[in-house]
Formats: structure tokens, sequence, C-alpha cells
């Protein structure tokens, strides 16, 4: 049993991935509540769902990125492995940028009731950023293989166990 296993999570069961669901599925409800908005099927009450969900994924992009950042500093440097994580970094930070500017100068829109096109444009764009950066993030993991074990004859009862197994720690590589 590793400390790191603490914030990189165990082998088969890396932290990175999970955090990932939360956040994307946070900034995917702000970006439908915001179309919604745009296209009139509702107002005050879609507002507001927008912005919070837009707090809501900036809260949980914290812990999201953190666990890849540390992920990321366990990779050789100048490898494509690590050229392409890094793109998947750069396409996240700019995502989570646009949302954090479209959540301060929106913040007048939620007290309104009424999503502007200025930030649904900042939105739309994070959104797009999000999308990329998760296309990147896919080719880490499932071109790359960067935390996969590919223990393909592993027994169910020790594939879900929590507990690493030596070959569990061995795939990952010691
Ligand atoms: C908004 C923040 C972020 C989101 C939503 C996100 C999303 C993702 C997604 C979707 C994957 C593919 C794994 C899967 O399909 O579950 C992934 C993998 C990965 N991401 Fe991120 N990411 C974010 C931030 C970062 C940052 C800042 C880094 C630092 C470089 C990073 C590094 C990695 C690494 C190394 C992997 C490979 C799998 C792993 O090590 O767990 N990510 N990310």
């Amino acid at each position: 049993m590793k400390l790191s296993y603490l914030w990189r999570g165990l082998p088969g069961h890396p932290l990175h991935p999970p955090l990932t669901d939360a956040t994307i599925g946070a900034y995917t409800v702000a970006t439908v509540l915001a179309f919604l908005c745009q296209i009139g099927v509702s107002e005050g009450n879609c507002t507001k769902g927008w912005w919070l969900a837009l707090i809501v994924g900036l809260i949980v992009t914290g812990p999201t990125a953190l666990t890849g950042f540390l992920d990321w500093l366990t990779i050789s440097w100048g490898t494509p492995l690590w050229r392409t994580a890094t793109l998947h970094l750069a396409s996240m930070l700019t995502a989570t940028t646009f949302f954090l500017i479209a959540a301060l100068a929106g913040h007048d829109d939620y007290v309104a009731g009424s999503v502007s096109g200025g930030s649904f444009t900042l939105t739309l764009i994070g959104f797009a950023f999000l999308t990329l950066g998760g296309w990147l993030g896919g080719a880490v993991v499932f071109v790359h293989g960067m935390r996969v074990l590919s223990l393909v004859d592993e027994p169910t009862a020790r594939a879900v166990s929590p507990a690493p197994s030596p070959e569990k720690e061995e795939a990952e590589g010691g």
C-alpha cells in the first residue's frame, strides 16, 4: 500500500476519471440550461439553474484538476503521452477560464433572472474547450493507455476489490 494512493487513487481505480464525470456533468447541465433560456423555454428558474450549475462545476474542477495534475507529473516529459496530456491540460484550463468569466460576469444575469447573449457565448466557448479537452483526455487513456491495467483475465473478485493485488500493482508499474 503506497501513500500516493491517497491522491492518485488505487491501481485500476484512479481518482481523476470519476471526478471528471461530476465536473463535465455540471458544465453540461449549465450549457443545456443556458441554451434553454436562450430559446425561451424558461427564464428565471433556468437562469438560476445555469449559474448554480456553473458554480458547482467550478467547485468540482478544483479536485478534478488537482488529481489530473498529480497524474500528469508522473509522465516522462517530452514523450507523445506527455504532449497529449499537456494539450488536455491546456484545453481544460482554457475551458475553466471561460466558465469562470461566465459565472463572474453572469452574476448580474443570475440576479436579473435572464441569461445575456454574452454569458451564453462564454458558456458555449467553455463547453467547446471542455469537449476538446475530453477528447484529448480520452486519447490519454484509451490511445496511450495511461493507468489502464489491461488485466483481461483478472478474476472478477480481484478486479473489483479495492485491495491493490500484486498483479494490479505490477501492471501499474510496480
Ligand atoms: C476541468 C478539469 C478536467 C476535466 C473535466 C478532465 C477530464 C478528463 C477526462 C474525461 C479524461 C479521460 C478519462 C475518462 O474518460 O474518465 C482525463 C484524463 C486525464 N487527465 Fe484530465 N481533466 C481535467 C483536468 C486535468 C488537468 C488540469 C490535468 C493535468 C495535466 C489532467 C490530466 C489528466 C491525465 C493525466 C489523464 C489520464 C488519466 C488519469 O491519469 O487519471 N486533467 N481527464
